[in-house]
């Protein structure tokens, strides 16, 4: 059966405009691939905690905490290897990604899993798999001088790259704290992703 594994970042719940994009795009695709398995985690509501040493080495750890931190990456993990699609919602924070969501890429770039060293270098394990890429801005990245500002996209771009995944596509929607250019770029979007 298809997987498809929805994973939003927002901490703005129902003020978010990558959370509406993602929704209207579940909704679009649980009608459009009815038969397939729609997975949603949200990193708003329900992020991952930090990796640290502790939760690294959680196999030997007698820590309950760090046991039940490796668990939830594990799961987290278990979600990404499973899906088909992809589709991750990355707000712009600080001109970089949601912390929530950097931490979830650290519990799911795993080595032996989702990539691996060899004789050639890094190779990514999750290849064949898709995604969209949900983006949302304040301002406006996607030309002009303040497109060097944006690591969100090259960033996803190459982790998602280094895993494997290079079928990629991206929905942005920016200019948001910028009045009626926000609205429409909005409104872009949702269509833009009620067509895919
Ligand atoms: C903590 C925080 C930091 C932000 N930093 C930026 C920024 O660096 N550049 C920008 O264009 N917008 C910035 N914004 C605006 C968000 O990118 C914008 O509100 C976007 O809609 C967020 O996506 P969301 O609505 O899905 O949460 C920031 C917003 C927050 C809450």
């Amino acid at each position: 059966m298809t997987t498809i594994l929805y994973v939003k970042s927002s901490i703005l719940g129902e003020h978010s405009a990558t959370n509406a994009i993602v929704d209207a795009l579940h909704a679009h695709w649980a009608q459009k691939h009815a038969g397939a398995s729609h997975v949603v985690r949200n990193l708003g509501t329900e992020g991952l905690p930090h990796l640290d040493m502790g939760t690294l080495g959680a196999m030997r750890s007698e820590s309950a905490e760090q046991q039940a931190t490796a668990a939830a990456g594990q799961k987290a993990l278990q979600e990404l290897l499973s899906a088909d699609t992809l589709v991750l919602a990355a707000p712009m924070y600080n001109f970089g990604i949601p912390s929530g969501l950097k931490a979830w890429l650290d519990h799911v770039i795993h080595p032996g899993k989702t990539f691996q060293y060899g004789a050639n270098g890094p190779e990514g394990l999750l290849k064949g798999k898709k995604a969209i890429l949900v983006l949302a801005t304040g301002g406006a990245y996607s030309e002009g001088p303040a497109k060097a500002m944006d690591f969100v996209e090259p960033y996803l771009r190459t982790v998602l790259g280094f895993i494997g995944i290079t079928d990629i596509t991206v929905v942005r929607a920016e200019a948001l704290a910028m009045g009626d250019a926000g609205a429409a770029s909005k409104a872009k979007a949702l269509e833009t992703v009620r067509a895919l």
